[in-house]
């Protein structure tokens, strides 16, 4: 129980130094999927945003690709009216699109209409990039990934030239499993090189997601903590209250364990984990998160829990369960919640249990990260009326909140030692006048300056998918599957498996 609360922590400096960034490169971006969902509310938007930033050169233009028949200019009406519908529904405060803005963008949209399997679609945009610098993007289903990157080289599309760059960034699901990543890695590493391949995950675009390499390695109090001397634990929490919408289809085939934790979680995982990296340079970062994720012990059926949702109430709506989606098997297995305990081999954190767990309707949305310290030791407060000490608790909140909470113990006021829990807030949004922004414009742009930090290199992906492949290999049966009502806080296997370490799992709801 909290009985005073904090204020947040008092102004202390600057906000920090910043140079402005630079332009991109020219080039063009083209879009396969150029008509789909994520182009029309993600990457389109992103774009917008870097054009309003000033950050795309006078020499970038969007060319997408897609199936339907479409002129340029039926093409512009539809982005004018995504980006409106994005700039509508923009945080809190309704804005308008950005007319100057706009009329730099437009002229800069092309199309290119073909099939992803057929050469002419390769010669075609071959045509409208010339030599360019050129970043591909996937926004496809995963299958076309393998025949899409085979023809662009086929075409001669990847070939870069002594001055210009050509770069392929591959969306998420990257595989199905440890030996299907591997297999995709192989196949698109005989037309690119590991330069070329830029794999994504969106967690990596969340501010706060980056955030917790600044705040462990920019402040001189937190690395000396971070260990197994004085952690007890960690919780990463990624819980959503959405059910399965309509993804029916792909998520009956994939359900929670291969969508979210093989690359989200095992980011967040990685991230708090790692050792420091000797620079921020892109492998040097990425070479640390794979040390950590080849550490992982490898998973005991009893270290995991599967669950899938019943009927429940969420948000007050009454919602079905998952048996009852349209376009889901009724007596379906796929679990669409997942929780586990992963031990870490090293010097570090031997001994220290990350349990992590992840699911759709739950009773909030909350995704974060809880370091559990050790507490302090009892033996001076035996006279007083103080019956236990609170473990110190620091939860990093990636969404929807954005920042960090420090909880601790203090004295209450009064003759007696009676003490209090406090909570110490830092607030994304409260301390930075700017609000963190979707995700896909730091990648985007990222990519388009030769940064492949937040990108997952082919091990990082194979680390991710080896740590959860003992659970896919065990197989679904219905023994595994426990229950929890829609809206609740997950199934109770869950809370019996911290339970059986006497701890407990932080409230999600
Ligand atoms: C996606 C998953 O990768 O991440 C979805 O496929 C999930 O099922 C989503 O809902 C969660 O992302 P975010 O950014 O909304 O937390």
């Amino acid at each position: 129980m909290e009985n005073i609360i904090a204020s947040a922590v008092s102004q202390v400096g600057d906000t920090g130094h910043e140079t402005a960034p630079r332009r991109s490169p020219p080039g063009s971006f083209v879009i396969f999927g150029g008509g789909g969902d994520l182009t029309r509310r993600l990457l389109l938007p992103a774009i917008y945003n870097l054009a309003c930033a000033g950050l795309l050169d006078d020499g970038f233009s969007v060319v997408a690709v897609d199936r339907a028949e479409l002129t340029d200019e039926q093409l512009q009406r539809n982005v004018r009216a995504a980006l409106e519908d994005f700039a509508a529904r923009r945080g809190a405060e309704a804005v308008t699109l950005r007319e100057d803005v706009w009329t730099w963008m437009k002229p800069r949209i092309r199309y290119v209409r073909g099939d992803f399997e057929t050469m002419q679609t390769y010669q075609d945009i071959a045509a409208v990039v010339g030599d360019q610098n050129c970043i591909f993007y996937l926004a496809v289903a995963a299958r076309f990934f393998g025949p899409i990157v085979d023809r662009l080289g086929e075409a001669g599309l990847v070939r870069e030239g002594r001055h210009t760059f050509r770069r392929v960034i591959v969306e998420k699901p990257f595989g199905n499993d440890l030996s299907s990543a591997v297999a995709l890695n192989e196949r698109l590493l005989r037309t690119l090189t590991e330069q070329q391949i830029y794999r994504i995950d969106h967690y990596l675009g969340k501010e706060t997601v980056q955030n917790i390499l600044a705040l462990r390695f920019s402040n001189g109090f937190f690395e000396p903590l971070w260990n197994r001397q004085n952690i007890d634990h960690v919780q990463i929490t990624a819980a959503e209250t959405v059910g399965v919408e309509q993804r029916a289809k792909f998520y009956e085939g994939t359900g929670a364990l291969r969508d979210m934790v093989p690359n989200h979680v095992m980011q967040l995982l990685a991230m708090t984990a790692m050792e420091a990296p000797i620079s921020f340079d892109a492998d040097a970062v990425r070479n640390e998160k794979t040390k950590v994720l080849d550490a992982i012990h490898p998973l005991s059926p009893q270290d995991v829990v599967r669950g899938q949702y019943a009927p429940g109430v969420v948000n007050g709506k009454e919602v079905p369960g998952y048996r009852q989606e349209p376009g889901v098997d009724p007596h379906s297995l796929t679990e669409t919640y997942m929780a586990m305990k992963f031990q870490i081999d090293n010097w570090r954190w031997a001994g220290v249990p990350f349990y992590v767990r992840t699911g759709k309707r739950l009773a909030a949305r909350k995704t974060e990260i809880a370091i559990h310290f050790k507490s302090a030791p009892y033996a001076l407060f035996r006279d007083t009326p103080v019956d236990k000490l609170a473990p110190n608790i620091m939860v990093i909140h990636i969404q929807p909140t954005e920042g960090v909470t420090m909880q601790f113990s203090a004295k209450i006021p009064g003759p007696s030692v009676r003490l209090g829990g406090v909570r110490m807030k830092f607030d994304y949004a409260e301390w930075f006048s700017e609000g963190p922004s979707t995700g896909y414009e730091t990648l985007i742009y990222d990519c388009m300056i030769g940064d492949a930090t937040l990108f997952q290199r082919a091990d990082n992906i194979e680390a991710g998918w080896r740590a959860v492949q003992p659970v896919l290999d065990w197989g679904q049966d219905a023994r595994s599957l426990d229950f929890y009502a829609a809206g609740s806080e997950g199934p109770e296997a869950a809370d019996a498996l911290l339970a059986r370490d006497h701890r407990h799992w932080l409230k999600i709801g």
